[in-house]
């Protein structure tokens, strides 16, 4: 079988994963390079990791990912800049004026784009903005700036990497309900104002048998606001242990995923959140659920793998 990346190539899309970059050798990193055409870096470029203590920063981990990209004919997928998870205690637990955090913002953006500039082909510039309600999540950044710090971001952004498509990513927003419905009048708020925008990233961290029915419906709808629909942190959880039903089940829920994105001209492409389920993020988080990615933990393609390339 052709590889994932020269499937999505022949359709225009990008298929991407999420990588840990001490784990880019060996079977991982072959599988990587072989079968994604983009890299997300899972922690790496999150605030927390760059610039643990204030003013000292690590760029370790990122540059590899980016390096290793380079090397292999991939995009990365910037991740993430401005979100209320993974900051910097020196950060999370300052007590910071408006003025002081609107500078945070700026520098910090200033500094990361900057750094990567041209060698990236998006950012998530802002990550997990609303509530569930469409309401805006009550944040350091809005609590500090209101709903400016989103603008403001986007605009650092621009200014600091003009080549790189800017994106704002949520979670729940992959069907057509209150919270996407937000993002949608935010996005279209912000191109109305001239804001830079260029994309909106739906994370689908997604459950078994539960794939939105509206979900090519609302990347059309993005779409035709003019901006571009990724799908940025694909993964299918089921309840363990994994048998031949759930395993079935999750392919077919792979497939319609990416069908629908390939459906839509403006979908740019889909990232799994790690492509085996030895480096996913699922068991630490959802008591009693795994086997969420289209490989095992032995690096074995599972049947959501052939889902995948299916639908491209
Ligand atoms: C997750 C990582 O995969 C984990 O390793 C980490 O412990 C927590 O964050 N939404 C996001 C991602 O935007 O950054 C999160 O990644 C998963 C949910």
């Amino acid at each position: 079988d052709p590889p994932l990346r020269d499937l999505a190539a022949a359709q225009g899309k990008v298929i991407g994963t999420a990588v840990t970059g001490s784990k880019l050798t060996g079977t991982y990193g072959d599988t990587a390079a072989r079968e994604f055409s983009s890299l997300t870096p899972g922690n790496a470029m999150k605030w927390e990791s760059v610039e643990p203590t204030r003013g000292t920063y690590n760029w370790a981990e990122a540059d590899q990912i980016v390096d290793f990209a380079a090397a292999h004919g991939q995009q990365v997928r910037g991740h993430t800049l401005v979100w209320h998870s993974q900051n910097p205690g020196w950060l999370a637990d300052g007590s910071w004026t408006a003025a002081q955090l609107g500078q945070l913002l700026d520098d910090h953006i200033a500094t990361e784009v900057g750094r990567y500039k041209g060698r990236l082909a998006a950012w998530d510039v802002v990550n997990e903005p609303f509530n569930e309600d469409g309401t805006y999540r009550q944040t350091l950044w809005y609590n500090g700036l209101g709903t400016d710090y989103i603008a403001r971001a986007l605009t650092d952004a621009r200014a600091a990497d003009p080549a790189a498509k800017l994106y704002i990513n949520d979670y729940n927003v992959e069907g057509v309900n209150a919270k996407s419905t937000a993002l949608y009048n935010l996005v279209k708020s912000l191109k109305e104002r001239g804001v830079p925008i260029d994309g909106v990233g739906l994370q689908a961290h997604l459950i078994l048998g539960q794939v939105p029915s509206t979900l090519q419906q609302n990347i059309q709808r993005f779409a035709d606001l003019g901006v571009d629909v990724a799908l940025t942190e694909l993964d299918i959880r089921m309840q363990l242990p994994a048998d031949t039903t759930k395993l079935a089940q999750q392919k077919a829920d792979y497939q319609a995923v990416v069908a629908a994105c390939a459906a839509v001209t403006r979908c740019a492409g889909v990232t799994v959140w790690g492509f085996t389920d030895s480096d996913s993020w699922v068991p630490d988080v959802f008591q009693g659920y795994g086997a969420a990615t289209p490989y095992d933990e032995n690096y074995r393609p599972k049947p959501a793998y052939y889902g995948i390339a299916k639908a491209l």
